[in-house]
C-alpha cells in the first residue's frame, strides 16, 4: 500500500514539473518576465547567415538582430536571442521556445502553413557558388548531374532538388558548404545573394554566376493567429522605413559593388 502511495506522489510531482516546464517555455509569450519584471520576447535564428546574423565572440548580431532590437523596444520587452540550425526553427516556434524567427527566412507558400509572416522586408534571391578557374559551370544547366552544396531547409535547398541528376549535400551552415567547395568537394554551391556576396568578398577563390535562381522576399515569422505580433512587427518596419533607420541598417550592413 504504501508503495503504491509513494508511487502516486511521486507521478504527481512528475506531472507538476512537466507543467513547470511548460510553463517556463511559454514565459515569453506570457509576458511574464525577466528578473528585473520586463517580459522577455524570444528571437530565433541561425547565425549562419551574414549580414544579416552571424556571430561576433560569442554575440550574434546583424542586420536581423537590428531589427529584433526595435521589435522588442516597440513591446517594452528585453530581446533573447536562440541560435539553432535552420531547419529548427519553424518546429521551436511551434513548441513556443520561440516568439518570432528572424533568419533571413523567405516566404514560402509551404512555410505559410505552420507560420504566419510580417510583411516583407528585403528582396532576395538565390545564386550559384563556384570556384573561380570553373568554366565548365556557368548557369543553372551547367548543374544537372553536378554534386551541390546548400543549407539544410532552405529554399536553395529546394532550389537545388529540382536539378535534374545533382546531387544535393546538406549543411547546417553555408560556410561550411563553401569550405567544401573550396577543397574541390563540391562542383558549386546555391546560396542566398547576400551571405553569398560576403562569403565572395572574404574568399578570393570563389565566384558568384550573375543569375539570379529565384526572386524571393525576407520577412519575419510568428506563430499562426498570433495577429498582435505580426501587427506589432509591421508597425516597426513601416516606422523604421519612414524613419530613415532603415536605409541607414541598409549602409551599415550591405557593402556597396
Ligand atoms: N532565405 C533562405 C530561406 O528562407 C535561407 C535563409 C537562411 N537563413 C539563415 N539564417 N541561415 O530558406
Amino acid at each position: 500500500m504504501k508503495k503504491i502511495i509513494s508511487i502516486i506522489i511521486a507521478a504527481t510531482m512528475l506531472f507538476a514539473l512537466a507543467g513547470c516546464g511548460k510553463d517556463a517555455a511559454n514565459n515569453s509569450s506570457n509576458n511574464q518576465g525577466a528578473a528585473d519584471g520586463k517580459k522577455i520576447i524570444v528571437m530565433g535564428t541561425n547565425a549562419e547567415f551574414p549580414p544579416f546574423e552571424y556571430r561576433e565572440g560569442e554575440k550574434v548580431v546583424g542586420f536581423d538582430v537590428e531589427i529584433a532590437k526595435k521589435i522588442a523596444e516597440k513591446l517594452g520587452a528585453e530581446l533573447q536571442i536562440e541560435d539553432m540550425t535552420f531547419d529548427g526553427l519553424i518546429p521551436a516556434l511551434e513548441a513556443g521556445k520561440i516568439d518570432f524567427i528572424a533568419a533571413g527566412m523567405s516566404i514560402t507558400e509551404e512555410r505559410k502553413k505552420n507560420v504566419d509572416f510580417s510583411n516583407g522586408y528585403y528582396k532576395a534571391s538565390q545564386v550559384i557558388i563556384t570556384l573561380k578557374d570553373n568554366t565548365e559551370i556557368n548557369g543553372p544547366e551547367d548543374l544537372e548531374n553536378k554534386t551541390i552544396g546548400v543549407q539544410l531547409g532552405t529554399t536553395g535547398d529546394e532550389e537545388a532538388q529540382k536539378i535534374q541528376g545533382a546531387e544535393i549535400i546538406q549543411f547546417n551552415a553555408g560556410y561550411a558548404a563553401i569550405m567544401d567547395l573550396q577543397n574541390d568537394k563540391l562542383d558549386a554551391v546555391v546560396l542566398d545573394y547576400e551571405p553569398a556576396r560576403n562569403f565572395a568578398s572574404q574568399n578570393d577563390k570563389i565566384q558568384i554566376l550573375p543569375v539570379e535562381l529565384t526572386q524571393e522576399e525576407y520577412a519575419i515569422a510568428v506563430r499562426k493567429g498570433n495577429q498582435e505580433l505580426v501587427d506589432a512587427i509591421n508597425t516597426v518596419l513601416e516606422e523604421m522605413k519612414e524613419s530613415g533607420e532603415y536605409d541607414k541598417l541598409v549602409e551599415e550592413y550591405f557593402s556597396k559593388e
